[in-house]
């Protein structure tokens, strides 16, 4: 059983507890935010990667906040059917629970992978992890939050990102893969595509943000990486601050009475900030919207605004389409 029955997120007397999705919940930043929401009153539907870490999940939550409301949904967020089954699972839940409503959705799940890795769908694992689920659960999860009055969307992203750069002809990197690379590339996908949703769908029902929790100590530089990439991760996470101060930006924009709004979608320490050049382009914006459509099999979520640019990279990517075989090289090689 994946999704952890032992408790209702809501119950009868709770008709109007606000209720949050958290995904990376197991540890780092994610744990952190969920813990912040959690003692703020705020049911919680966190997502972790197995069964294991879900038992020790529960545990550390309920352990600091005894009455959280909490019901756990575990799965690999970069296969893209396990994704997939994780948001039919967390749908069942606010509909059973809450009359499918969803306040907050945090994607805060993240790896960074030392080698080229590919998932069973032939993504490479960052893109997947990084960005794709987030794509994923942002579009699947839409309607809830638009039920919410008051929907945020938030996701992780990083200061790397403005170093990023998309390579578009090899979005998965299988040429000289680069961990940084790799990385900053999909939290520049992030912040893609955290434009992208409010050019769609913003409106003051529901909106989107992408966070930057600036340098935090945590274990992802040493999880999927070579010895030498988690000595430096060692060094360098000892310069960062907290988990729980690293999730306090995502915290924030949760508990905010009215959604902020400001000139950018990116924010860090208590400011939208302006983010890359890179992840402000429109072209870029639909670009990176059409092709992840497709690696995710969700085509038509969103109408991609008039854009000529974006058009012509678009017919680009089918043009590849018809040369190649394999779904994901047909828009990403
Ligand atoms: N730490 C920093 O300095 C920093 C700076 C900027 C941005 N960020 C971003 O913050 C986010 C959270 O990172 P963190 O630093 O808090 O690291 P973390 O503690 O490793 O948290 C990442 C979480 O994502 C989960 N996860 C990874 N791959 C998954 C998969 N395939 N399926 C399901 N869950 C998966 C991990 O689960 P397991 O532990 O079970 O693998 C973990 O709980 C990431 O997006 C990262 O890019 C971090």
């Amino acid at each position: 059983m994946n999704a952890m029955q032992e408790n209702e997120i809501n119950d009868r007397g709770d008709a109007f507890r606000p209720v949050a999705v958290v995904t990376g919940v197991g540890s780092g930043i994610g744990l952190a935010a969920a813990l912040g929401l959690a003692r703020a009153g705020y049911a919680l539907v966190g997502v972790v990667r197995n069964g294991k870490r879900a038992e020790e999940t529960r545990e550390r939550i309920l352990s600091d906040v005894p009455d959280a409301r909490l019901r756990l949904v575990a799965g690999d967020l970069g296969r893209q059917r396990e994704a997939d089954r994780i948001c039919d699972e967390i749908l069942s839940i606010l509909q059973d629970d809450c009359g499918g409503r969803l306040d907050r959705l945090l994607y805060a799940a993240g790896t960074v992978t030392s080698w080229y890795t590919a998932t069973e769908d032939d993504y490479e694992t960052q893109f997947a992890v990084n960005h794709l689920a987030a794509f994923r659960m942002g579009l699947r999860l839409r309607e809830a939050l638009s039920a919410s009055g008051d929907g945020r969307l938030l996701v992780v992203s990083s200061g790397s990102h403005y170093q990023g750069r998309m390579r578009w002809h090899d979005l998965m990197r299988r040429r000289r893969y680069h961990l940084l690379a790799a990385y900053m590339q999909s939290k520049l996908a992030n912040v893609l595509f955290v434009h992208g949703f409010n050019r769609r769908f913003a409106s003051d029902r529901l909106r989107a943000y992408a966070v930057d929790p600036g340098l935090v100590n945590t274990d992802i530089g040493a999880k999927s990486t070579s010895g030498l990439v988690r000595r430096l991760w060692d060094s360098r996470r000892r310069k960062g601050v907290s988990p729980e101060q690293g999730a306090a930006e995502a915290i924030r924009i949760c508990l905010a009475p009215a959604a902020p709004t400001g000139p950018y979608d990116y924010y860090k320490d208590g400011h939208p900030i302006r983010p890359s050049a890179a992840s402000l382009r429109p072209d870029a914006i639909d670009r990176l919207w059409t092709v992840s459509e497709r690696l995710c099999g969700l085509e038509g979520a969103g109408t991609a605004p008039d854009n000529g640019k974006a058009k012509r990279g678009i017919e680009a990517d089918k043009g590849i389409e018809a040369r190649r075989e394999r779904p994901c090289e047909a828009v990403c090689s």
